[in-house]
Parts: structure tokens; sequence; C-alpha cells
């Protein structure tokens, strides 16, 4: 999710994680390793189809 920054988030156990971009990338995915910022993670690695419509 694309949001409009600076931002600061605060995680459930009171982390406070700031971002000065004018434009922030949140995980919505929970796979990020850099929660709760957005690190492409979400991105599945899928081997292409042998058809379009399989
Ligand atoms: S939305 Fe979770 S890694 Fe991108």
């Amino acid at each position: 999710m694309l949001i409009d920054g600076p931002v600061a988030i605060e995680l459930d156990d009171g982390t406070r994680v700031e971002s000065d971009r004018f434009v922030v990338a949140v995980c919505t995915c929970r796979r990020s390793k850099n929660y709760p910022l957005c690190d492409t993670s979400h991105r599945a690695k899928r081997r292409p189809s042998q058809s379009s419509e399989d």
C-alpha cells in the first residue's frame, strides 16, 4: 500500500518506525523482512506457466 510520507508507524509492541520519503510503501502481507515497510517480498516467485489458459 502506497501512502504519502513522511510517516511514523507504531507497531503493536510499541516499536516506532519512521520514514521521511515522499511516498512510503507499507507492507500489508507481513512477508517483508523490513516490516512494516514493504521490501517487495509480496511478489510471488512463480514458474512461467506453459499455457496462458492452464
Ligand atoms: S506488501 Fe508485504 S512485502 Fe510488499
